[in-house]
């Protein structure tokens, strides 16, 4: 009797410490996260995703003051790139005269079934212009659902988007036209 009690007090420990661990486990940044977007890096190269010159424009933050947007599609799921260039005294011309001066960080986000169905299944990440994937201040890779129930970061600025799918570029008339890569 002993010891069915406290197998099941072990048990049930051991499922609350489980759960306890998955709840303290942060949205995004996790090995698993990371692997993905390194891979998904190698796949946006070898699709033209991060050579592809878009339409560069002009746009207010966060993200990089003149910028381009490309859509294509990986693993049959919607990828939507956006290079963000920034520099002193920056411009649209001195961008096209040089990109890689001026590139600063790719944001992406792809359509990944199942993946955040409460926040339109999208997966997220910020690498820097050589594809490693950023971090935030506290450490933390940018890569995953950033930054989910928190009041700032990808997911909660995203969710102001027009149409309900936390995409912005369908606004003709603040965004250059995406380009799109078959
Ligand atoms: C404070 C608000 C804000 C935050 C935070 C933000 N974005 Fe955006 N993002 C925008 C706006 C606004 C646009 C569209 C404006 C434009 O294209 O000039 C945009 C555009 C994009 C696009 C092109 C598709 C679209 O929606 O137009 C991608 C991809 C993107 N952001 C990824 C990210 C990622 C990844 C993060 C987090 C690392 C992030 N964004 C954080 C506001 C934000």
């Amino acid at each position: 009797m002993k010891t069915k009690l406290f197998v099941a007090t072990v048990v049930v420990t051991a499922f609350v410490a489980v759960g306890a661990m998955a709840a303290m486990m942060p949205p995004f940044g996790s090995s698993g996260d990371v692997s993905y977007a390194k891979s998904l890096w190698q796949k946006m190269e070898a699709k033209g995703l991060n050579s592809t010159p878009a339409n560069l424009y002009v746009g207010g933050p966060p993200h990089g003051k003149v910028r381009e947007v490309l859509e294509g599609t990986i693993d049959g799921k919607r990828v939507i790139v956006k290079r963000n260039y920034r520099g002193k005294d920056i411009t649209v011309s001195k961008v096209v005269a040089d990109r890689v001066k001026y590139l600063k960080s790719v944001t992406i986000m792809q359509k990944r079934e199942g993946f955040d169905p409460e926040d339109g299944d999208w997966y997220w990440v910020k690498y820097a212009p050589d594809g490693t994937v950023m971090k935030n201040k506290k450490g933390m890779s940018l890569a995953g659902k950033v930054a989910k129930g928190k009041p700032v970061g990808c997911i909660a600025c995203h969710a102001a988007a027009p149409g309900g799918d936390f995409v912005f570029n369908h606004n003709k008339s603040a965004n250059a036209a995406i380009v799109f890569v078959k």
